[in-house]
């Protein structure tokens, strides 16, 4: 995932533990280390309960969460990743609140179940997995809980800043999630696309996220 040469590697390489432990022991730090802008405009006035961070990485949004008062599993393929979400949740002093899962979403194993929130924050499924992939993250929500995912938005490959590694059609409009949600299980209360600005060296450039927030009943 780390070089553009990965142009149409298959597609299944860019899910493995090889791949992420790979790209995150490349560098100190990969993502910014700030919470997902969606994330927190979706959150901050729940009530804290016990949440699961699909995909966490480096564990901003573990650590933000936590800082909320929630109760936060961060679940990752890669383990430096996790170690990585570990150490800054020790140096936040919210090491209490957050545990790591080191988990491969490819396996389609189930997860743990019961949460009050699962966050899945730019994760991109293969396409022909993806209804099953969010299936799966639905599965790990408790009645009454709610299921937040987030992506770049197809809309975001002609800004040249978000190419799916080789493969677009990673990129995600809202109502694939919608469509992948069994309407007699989810009430889907936000399915939009989103747009925010990005500073670039060259200038301030315009991204687009599909966000979907649905309660299961
Ligand atoms: C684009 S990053 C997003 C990280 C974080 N959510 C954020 O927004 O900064 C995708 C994350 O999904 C994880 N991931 C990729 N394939 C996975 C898999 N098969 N099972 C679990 N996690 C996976 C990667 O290790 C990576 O941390």
């Amino acid at each position: 995932m780390s070089h553009d040469h990965s142009q149409g590697a298959d597609v299944a390489e860019l899910f493995t533990q090889q791949t992420w432990d790979a790209r995150y022991a490349g560098a100190d730090r990969v993502w910014s280390g700030r919470p997902n802008r969606r994330l927190v405009e979706q959150v901050t006035d729940l009530p804290p309960g016990r949440a699961l961070d699909i995909g966490a990485g480096e564990g901003a949004d573990a650590v933000w969460l936590a800082g909320q008062g929630w109760d936060v599993t961060a679940l990752d393929v890669s383990t430096v990743a996790l170690e990585r979400t570990a150490r800054h949740a020790a140096d936040a002093a919210v090491a209490a609140r957050v545990t790591t899962l080191h988990h491969d979403l490819m396996t389609g194993e189930a997860l743990p179940e019961g949460f009050d929130l699962v966050s899945a924050q730019y994760l991109h499924p293969p396409l022909e997995r993806f209804a099953e992939i969010i299936s799966i993250l639905g599965d790990a929500v408790r009645e009454g809980g709610l299921l937040l995912v987030v992506g770049h938005h197809p809309d975001d490959l002609a800004t040249g800043l978000h190419s799916g590694h080789g493969h677009p059609e990673l990129l995600f409009p809202p109502e694939r999630v919608v469509d992948a949600l069994d309407p007699a299980t989810w009430d889907v209360t936000v399915a939009d696309a989103q747009t925010r600005e990005v500073a670039k060296d060259e200038g301030p450039v315009i991204v687009t996220d599909s966000v979907v927030l649905a309660t299961r009943r």
